[in-house]
């Protein structure tokens, strides 16, 4: 991966940030994603809601039940496509099918899933992942379907996207790059590698403290327009580290957002030395994630810290309350993907619609409308 990155230096000079991270995650064969299958769990860098277990896919289901219902209200039409995007293996899909199965047969009849996933090798695996569902998985591919009736959904996607990084030095915006020096890769700093960022923070309306370091993706942004077409009729469901524009270009996180994982070890700086080797986010934007997908024709249904929206969703009611193993494990992951200061507030869950007027979801209803 090194030699990938210094040669794209060497022959088109320093690299944005948002290059440096397609090449680092995304590169076909050296890429941190394109390697393997599953990057998240015990045996990886990092931990997703996915990891903690079953139970998030099967909260998850009871609010696709609930979209299914409202989407077929609203336009007669049986099939309800649950596409997923982030899918990695499959295996949030699969816990979603598990539960829909068992609880919610409507949801079950009607699904037809649809997993997008950059990863080569976490698409090969999704067919073994689905098992016994595979009549229910009708594509698999690098790309979002054209035409979505139903659902679209991902956790974690926007905060793996490429991201420029930005200081503002004496009222300029300027951008960082990364170059080579002595041998090793460094940071530089230059003018904006494009208008658009400048833009970014004019829309909005945010102008960072002087010495203040941020990121912004335009990546995420696009990929919600690209999202918001493709949706016919139904929802937009994202859940992902994130804040409203204002939050994060705060003081709070002056020093930027950008954060290098490998091995559940979190580092701000150090992301430089093991290109390929490391997970790298940002957080997201979601006053610019809400402002595209509002341009672009959805109505916003809500914003809320996953605290809320699962807690809404029965949860309390879903753990059993006996002293055996299992039942033990479903309340510490309950806790794990709720607790206030862990997953729960960290992650936002954002959801967005077209052509089913504004309904207070379940999920929504215990949580505020940032
Ligand atoms: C942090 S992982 C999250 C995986 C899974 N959703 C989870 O929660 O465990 C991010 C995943 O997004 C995938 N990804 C990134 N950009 C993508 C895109 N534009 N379309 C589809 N998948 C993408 C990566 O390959 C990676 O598998």
């Amino acid at each position: 991966m090194l030699e990938i990155l210094r040669a794209a230096i060497r022959a088109g000079g320093p690299l944005t940030l948002a290059a440096f991270m397609e090449l680092a995650l995304y590169h076909p064969e050296r890429g941190y994603y394109a390697r393997t299958a599953e990057r998240s769990g015990r045996a990886g860098d990092f931990f997703t809601s996915v990891d903690v277990g079953p139970l998030f896919g099967e909260l998850l289901a009871v609010q696709f039940e609930e979209m299914r219902h409202i989407l077929h209200a609203a336009t007669a039409r049986t099939e309800f496509d649950l596409v997923e995007v982030a899918a990695g293996n499959g295996r949030l899909s699969r816990d979603v099918l598990d539960a829909a199965e068992q609880h919610h047969s409507y949801l079950y009849q009607a699904a037809r899933l649809s997993l997008v996933e950059r990863s080569g090798p976490a698409r090969e695996a999704q067919r073994s992942v689905i098992g016994r569902h595979g009549r229910k998985l009708s594509r698999s591919s690098p790309d979002l379907p054209s035409s979505v009736h139903g659902v679209i959904f991902a956790n974690e996607l926007l905060d793996a996207m490429p991201a420029h990084a930005v200081v503002m030095r004496a009222g300029r915006l300027r951008e960082l790059y990364i170059t080579e020096q002595d041998d090793r890769l460094v940071e530089t700093e230059g003018d904006p590698s494009t208008p658009a960022l400048a833009e970014h923070f004019a829309r909005v309306d945010v102008v960072l403290d002087d010495g203040a370091r941020a990121e912004v993706s335009l990546a995420a942004i696009d990929w919600i327009r690209t999202a918001a077409r493709a949706l016919d009729a139904g929802f937009l469901l994202l859940i992902d580290y994130g804040h409203d524009a204002k939050g994060l270009y705060s003081p709070l996180h002056a020093a930027g957002t950008l954060m290098a994982y490998r091995r559940h070890t979190a580092s701000g700086t150090g992301w430089l030395d093991r290109p390929g080797e490391m997970d790298l986010t940002t957080h997201v934007d979601l006053s610019a994630v809400r402002l595209a997908a509002e341009a672009a024709g959805l109505t916003t249904l809500g914003l809320v810290d996953q605290t809320y929206f699962l807690s809404a969703l029965d949860l309390a009611e879903r753990l059993e309350s006996g002293h055996d193993r299992a039942a033990l494990a479903r309340r510490l992951a309950a806790k794990t993907l709720v607790v206030p200061g862990g997953l729960g507030s960290t992650m936002k869950v954002a959801v967005f619609a077209r052509g089913v007027g504004a309904p207070r979801l379940k999920g929504l209803a215990g949580g505020r409308l940032t």
